[in-house]
């Protein structure tokens, strides 16, 4: 019989984020600390076998629609083709996010197992900050990989900039110029304070607004409907294309949020900024039916809270790093 995660504010859930890993081979101060990170352990991570089976259950008794993998950096698992060949076959749309990195030795073997749409995480085109940024001199390779994510077919594919205050500010009109040119839809994301190292300050967001205003310096856009995506989309009047904005700080799309997150180790967040989680890692290895599945992952559902109150009094900063909860 299938159900419907729905929770007591009456928000329907369709969208299963699944992080593979919570490694990575960058380290991006925003989302975890440079040093010291406490890997989880190999047995503590679920298997290929079991985050397929969570999935076709929650595809198929529990009405989830979208997948996207996250990590970490997803591609740092072994084999990942093997886990997207296996969840295309549930008929989900199925998506990535990624650094990008490894995409030009890898874009055309996921896209013939079946990934269709790929969002590729880049804060800076400069080749020193992207440096200070990530730890890492992978721009080049980043580059390569939009192309080759580009060529192999994804469509779409998206580029998630990061904007900060006295880092990558004023970057806002080449990343358009640079969406525009290479054909893929640049998404400008608002800073949130889950930054590992706790660089984050209200000062530092570069607010949708103020994106808006940039950008209109140098082109045309209007509004396009917005969907069930949190993106706020604009068409450029000349046709080229679209670009988005994500305001995910001053103007949170909580009220009409359908994600739930399972984390590498097999717990079900209902909230980026839950301070909760359900085991179904614990649920599975104890010998759970799909039923028993469907149960917990529901009600965990059912706890979920209005939405996030940054930069309220009473918010707090969750104690994982995006990279442990999946973006
Ligand atoms: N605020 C906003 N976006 C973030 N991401 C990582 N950390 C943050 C943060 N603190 C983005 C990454 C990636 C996605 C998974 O989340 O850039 O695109
Ligand atoms: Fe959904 Fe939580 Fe993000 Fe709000 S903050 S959109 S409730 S995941």
């Amino acid at each position: 019989m299938t159900q419907s995660l729905i929770d007591t504010f009456g928000r329907v859930h369709t969208d299963l984020r699944i992080s593979v890993t919570d490694r990575c081979n960058f380290r991006c101060a925003y989302c975890m600390p440079e040093e010291g990170m406490e890997w989880l352990k190999r047995e503590g991570i679920l298997s290929y076998e079991e985050i397929e089976r969570i999935a076709r259950i929650l595809v198929n008794d529990a009405g989830v629609k979208t997948i996207r993998l996250t990590g970490g950096e997803p591609t740092v698992r072994a084999r990942l083709t093997i886990l997207v060949e296996r969840l295309a076959k549930l008929g989900v749309e199925l998506s990535m996010t990624t650094n990008g990195a490894t995409l030009a030795l890898i874009a055309n073997d996921l896209r013939a197992a079946g990934l269709t749409r790929l969002n590729i995480s880049i804060d800076t085109l400069h080749e020193d900050r992207f440096y200070q940024l990530t730890k890492r001199n992978e721009l080049p390779r980043v580059l390569e990989g939009i192309d080759a994510a580009v060529a192999a077919g994804f469509d779409p594919v998206k580029l998630n900039v990061v904007p900060m205050r006295g880092i990558n500010h004023d970057e806002i009109l080449d990343f358009l110029h640079f969406g525009r040119e290479k054909g893929v839809i640049v998404r400008f994301i608002e800073f949130m304070p889950l930054d590992a190292q706790s660089e984050w300050s209200n000062e530092r967001v570069i607010t949708a607004k103020e994106i808006l205003t940039t950008a209109a310096t140098e082109f045309n856009f209007s509004p396009i409907t917005r969907g069930s995506s949190p993106a706020e989309r604009f068409a450029y009047a000349d046709g080229s294309g679209e670009f988005g904005v994500i305001a995910s700080v001053t103007e949170p799309f909580c009220e009409a949020c359908d994600r739930i997150r399972l984390t590498a180790d097999g717990q079900l967040r209902n909230c980026l900024f839950a301070l909760g989680h359900t085991d179904l890692r614990g649920l599975l290895r104890s010998g759970a039916s799909d039923a028993e599945i469907v149960a917990a992952v529901a009600g965990e559902v059912r706890q979920k809270w209005a939405g996030h109150s940054i930069n309220q009094v009473h918010f707090i900063r969750p104690s994982k790093s995006m990279s442990q909860l999946g973006g």
